[in-house]
């Protein structure tokens, strides 16, 4: 089990710097945060209310926010003590970064220690989507399964595909090695074109959007969520998919427009879709639970216990430097360091 050390942190409750936490966070973390702070846990399994996260974070100098809890400027003027935001999870589009930075308080993510577990989850969603797995289940439990006939239940090779990766950074390079394994042809889009190396394997091709599009035989998604990606995947690019091609999304919600997948998916325009993330997340678009091409996760592309375990200890580290005059080692706004809060 991972432990974090939390070293640095004052030990006399009265002096201890005041910490809020709005999600349930592993045990073994957990505690260290309590040892280490005057800790304000949340162990509620839902986002805290906004009301109660403007109220609390009044007094606070420390915040481990989950990914519901917009962090922006209204929040961050209630908060005059607030040093330092240590976010649990890779996506920090819920963080207003430079209203942080123009108040002096640090931010951070958790990189890296999630990989794994997201590239992981993509490819059993490709594999769910190509071999039916879902829909093949749900047969089995119908009792649809009388004899075995040749041409019954039939699927989609994954191996040899085409596999498009659009976002080419540690997550996307985590897929394509995968894909690999399953002799798949690999094509990427990104904004930094990454060249050939043994780390990534052999033949990641570089592609601009429409022809990563139009040669692929599932999209998957791995960018995030900015100005420049809401709706990156809309009516015209799901036009340019081949009508056999599946879109994958463990990236974030608004990166898709979910009404035009819908209409997609419904019009035959598109084989099949798997997503782990919803435009108006938790809310899925109407309509999209009706298909059977369809498989939907509820936001899991890092939910393994270890990773979790990984990420909520990445996020204590980063806040205890973050607290203790240190750098913290995912830190997002460098620039804030030269006029952080005391
Ligand atoms: C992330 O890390 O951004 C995931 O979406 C949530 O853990």
């Amino acid at each position: 089990m991972a432990s974090v050390l939390l070293h640095g942190a004052m030990t006399d409750k009265t002096s201890k710097s005041k910490v809020l936490l709005t999600g349930r966070f592993p045990d073994v973390v957990l505690q260290d945060l309590q040892t280490a702070w005057d800790l304000e846990p949340y162990i509620e399994d839902r986002p805290m209310e906004r009301a109660m996260l403007l109220d609390l974070i009044a007094d606070k100098e420390g915040l481990i926010p989950m990914i519901t809890e917009m962090v922006d400027a209204e929040l961050l003027d209630r908060a005059p003590r607030l040093r330092m935001v240590a976010c649990m999870g890779v996506g920090y589009n819920n963080i207003d970064v430079a209203a942080a930075t123009a108040r002096g308080v640090l931010v951070s993510n958790t990189p890296d220690v999630l990989t794994d577990a997201t590239a992981d989850l993509t490819f059993a969603l490709i594999l769910a989507l190509l071999r039916r797995i879902v829909d093949l289940d749900r047969r089995m439990r119908r009792g649809e399964f009388r004899f075995f006939a040749p041409m019954q239940f039939l699927s989609t090779e994954v191996t040899g595909k085409t596999l498009g990766i659009v976002g080419f950074g540690r997550i996307g390079k985590a897929v394509a090695k995968r894909a690999r394994g399953f002799d798949m042809r690999v094509l990427y889009h990104d904004v930094q074109k990454v060249g050939r190396s043994a780390e990534h394997g052999p033949d990641p091709e570089y592609a601009d959007l429409e022809r990563l599009l139009r040669e692929s035989d599932v999209v998957s998604l791995h960018v995030p969520l900015t100005s420049e990606t809401r709706h990156l995947i809309g009516r015209r690019e799901l036009s340019l998919m081949k009508p056999t091609a599946y879109l994958v999304n463990v990236a974030r919600g608004p990166v898709v427009d979910e009404q035009a997948l819908l209409d997609a998916l419904k019009g035959w325009r598109l084989a099949g879709a798997g997503l782990d993330v919803y435009e108006h997340e938790p809310a899925v678009t109407p309509g999209l639970t009706d298909l059977e091409n369809v498989v939907l996760l509820p936001h899991v592309g890092s939910a393994t216990i270890e990773t979790r375990i990984k990420m909520a200890s990445l996020a204590a580290e980063n806040l205890r430097l973050g607290l203790t005059g240190g750098t913290p080692p995912n830190l997002l706004n460098p620039e804030a360091i030269f006029n952080r809060r005391k």
